[in-house]
């Protein structure tokens, strides 16, 4: 895992405009929000889902770099004090707090557009007409009925009692939908491109992105900001409506542990190709930050 994450880094830190390149402000936060951080969690999941599809692993590595600027993007947007309000992110400043907000702002525009820029820019499949499905699934995922649309359920949800089956849909959307896409866009640059192995990969994707999300809410609840790298309790403290709020935490921690099964018994149709995915389960509801 170690080595994949180096190679991840690598990999951005090629693809991120150069510091020093004009708008040089907006290159440094750029590169400032992305690079020398994160558990890389998104990008594990599209080399884990190439290697269950049998990819090539230089063009999994497009699709890892595509999610984890999206990512990134969706962090520094959340932190804004518009948002979630918070001035510690990977165990330092918030992408505003050490530039300003309308940088940050612009940080998160750009990254997301270079995400599709770097999907699209080299061939990823042998036809393009796959590829160009590749983009609408990223598009649909991170959009107003995936990403931003949970980002909007969990502002409109602040601060008010929900039902489980309405946190459900906004965890899987804000979530939960990335991490699909990161599995999915994973084993598309393979040779699945329909059938029903991809189909249990997308069971497999479902339960890690609704379950990485719980997790969070855990962790939030049970952890310490030196551990976690952003500040720990804020969720109770900001009225969030979270697994915590509604379940408590082992409840919350049991239904994770659901997930986990769940997931683990979608990969049953395959062999050793999956022992990635099995093990990025584990880590995701296992982790302690
Ligand atoms: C945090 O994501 C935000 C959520 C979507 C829960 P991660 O826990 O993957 O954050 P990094 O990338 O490791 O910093
Ligand atoms: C973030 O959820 C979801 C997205 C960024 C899309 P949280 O608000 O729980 O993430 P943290 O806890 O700040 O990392
Ligand atoms: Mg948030
Ligand atoms: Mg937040
Ligand atoms: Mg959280």
């Amino acid at each position: 895992m170690h080595a994949r994450q180096e190679e991840i880094e690598g990999v951005l830190e090629h693809l991120l405009p150069g510091a020093t390149a004009s708008p040089a402000r907006l290159h440094e936060a750029m590169r400032y929000a992305v690079l020398g951080g994160g558990k890389r969690v998104r990008p594990l999941l599209a080399y884990a889902g190439g290697e269950a599809a049998g990819a090539e692993r230089s063009r999994v590595a497009r699709v890892a770099a595509a999610v984890e600027m999206v990512h990134a993007y969706s962090l520094v947007h959340d932190d804004l004090p518009c948002m979630d309000d918070d001035v510690l992110r990977r165990g330092r400043a918030t992408c505003h707090v050490a530039y300003d907000e309308a940088t940050a702002l612009l940080v998160g525009d750009a990254l997301q557009s270079l995400a599709f820029q770097v999907l699209v820019e080299e061939p990823l499949c042998e036809r393009a007409a796959d590829q160009l499905h590749m983009v609408l699934l990223l598009a649909g995922a991170i959009g107003s009925r995936g990403m931003a649309g949970g980002q909007a359920i969990d502002l409109a949800s602040t601060g008010r009692e929900v039902t489980l089956p309405e946190l459900e849909n906004m965890h899987i959307r804000k979530t939960g939908e990335l991490i699909r896409a990161s599995v999915l866009l994973g084993a598309r640059c393979g040779c699945l491109q329909h059938g029903e192995a991809l189909e249990s990969l997308d069971r497999f994707a479902k339960c890690a992105g609704l379950a990485f999300q719980v997790v969070d809410d855990v962790l939030d609840a049970d952890s310490d900001s030196a551990t976690l790298g952003k500040t720990a309790g804020k969720d109770a403290r900001q009225n969030k409506s979270t697994y915590v709020s509604l379940l408590g935490i082992s409840q919350a921690r049991q239904f994770a542990a659901e997930l986990r099964e769940q997931a683990l018994q979608a990969l049953n149709g395959f062999g050793d190709e999956a022992n990635r995915l099995r093990q990025l389960i584990d880590f995701i509801v296992l982790r302690r930050h």
